[in-house]
C-alpha cells in the first residue's frame, strides 16, 4: 500500500494502535477535537480487553455518519488508502465483486444527489464514492444467488470502507437512498453492474451524538427466534417503502 507519510503501513498501524490506547480519550482524533463526544462512547470495558478489541472499540465509539462538510478537499492518496481497505473485505467464495467509482465533477455530484432523492449533502462533499456490484463476477459462480451475494460483499467492503474513513479524519455518510438508473447512467456503469451506495467523503463540519443502541439482549435470539425480545410493533407497522426509497426522516434532510 502506497504509504505518504514515509512509514511502512504495518507499523503505522501498530503506532495508531499504541497511540489510541494510551492517549486520553479526547486526543483520539486524528485530524480535529470534533470527535470530542468519542470519549463518551467508549466502552467500559476497554481497558480489561486486549489491545486488538480495544483499538477496534475506539474506532467503532468514533465513527458515525457525517452529512456536513468543510470546503477541504480529499486526495487521490487519501482515496487510494479507504479503498485498499474496502477491497480487503470477506467476498464469496473470493469473488471480490466491489468496484468503487471516484466522483470529483461538481456537476455530476449535483446530479448524483438529485438521483439521491435530493439529498443535497451528497453534493457539498468534496468527492463522491459510488459503491458497485459486479453482478456477473459472483453469478458467474454462484448463479442466480450471486447476485445476493454481490450486494453482501459491497456491503462489506463499504463497512471497512467507512472505518478507514475514520482512522483518516475523514467523514462519510453511506447513501442507499437512490434512483438505481439514474446513478447508473450519470457514472456510465454497464448493465451488469449495479449501483448499491452513493457515499459522499469529506473533512467533517459536525460531530454527531453517539447512537442509542439496541440492547444486545433484545437483539440476541437463544436457539430459536423470540417475538418477545423482538416486537418492534412500530417498525413492522409502517409499510414498505418503496423501492430505492428509506422512509426516515434524517434520509430526506439537506
Ligand atoms: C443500507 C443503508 C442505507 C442508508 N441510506 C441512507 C440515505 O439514503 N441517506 C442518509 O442520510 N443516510 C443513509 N444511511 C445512513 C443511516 O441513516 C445511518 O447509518 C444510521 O442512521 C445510523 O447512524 P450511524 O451510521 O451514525 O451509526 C443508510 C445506511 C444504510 C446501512
Amino acid at each position: 500500500m502506497r504509504n505518504p507519510r514515509g512509514t511502512d503501513p504495518i507499523s503505522r498501524r501498530a503506532a495508531l494502535a499504541t497511540a489510541l490506547l494510551a492517549a486520553p480519550a479526547w486526543s483520539w482524533s486524528s485530524s480535529s477535537s470534533a470527535w470530542a463526544w468519542a470519549n463518551a462512547a467508549s466502552s467500559p470495558r476497554a481497558d480489561r480487553t486486549s489491545s486488538a478489541t480495544c483499538t477496534l472499540d475506539a474506532l467503532l465509539s468514533r465513527r458515525r455518519v457525517v452529512r456536513r462538510f468543510s470546503a477541504e478537499d480529499v486526495s487521490d492518496a487519501q482515496i487510494e488508502r479507504l479503498v485498499s481497505v474496502a477491497k480487503r473485505a470477506p467476498s464469496a467464495g473470493h469473488t471480490q465483486p466491489a468496484a468503487f467509482v471516484l466522483v470529483r465533477d461538481r456537476a455530476t455530484r449535483l446530479a448524483l444527489a438529485e438521483a439521491a432523492l435530493g439529498q443535497s449533502f451528497v453534493a457539498e462533499a468534496p468527492v463522491v464514492l459510488v459503491a458497485c456490484a459486479d453482478l456477473d463476477r459472483s453469478t458467474g459462480k454462484y448463479g442466480e444467488r450471486g447476485e445476493q451475494y454481490a450486494l453482501i460483499d459491497v456491503a462489506f467492503a463499504s463497512m471497512l470502507l467507512l472505518l478507514a474513513v475514520v482512522e483518516e479524519g475523514l467523514g462519510a455518510c453511506f447513501v442507499g437512498a437512490f434512483r438505481d438508473g439514474e446513478v447508473a447512467q450519470l457514472i456510465g456503469l454497464p448493465p451488469r453492474v449495479q449501483p448499491v451506495a452513493v457515499i459522499p467523503i469529506g473533512h467533517p463540519a459536525e460531530a454527531p451524538r453517539p447512537q442509542r443502541l439496541r440492547k444486545t439482549s433484545a437483539v440476541l435470539h437463544r436457539e430459536r427466534w423470540s417475538d418477545r425480545l423482538s416486537p418492534a410493533p412500530r417498525l413492522r407497522a409502517r409499510a414498505a417503502p418503496a423501492r430505492g426509497a428509506l422512509p426516515s426522516r434524517d434520509h430526506a434532510r439537506s
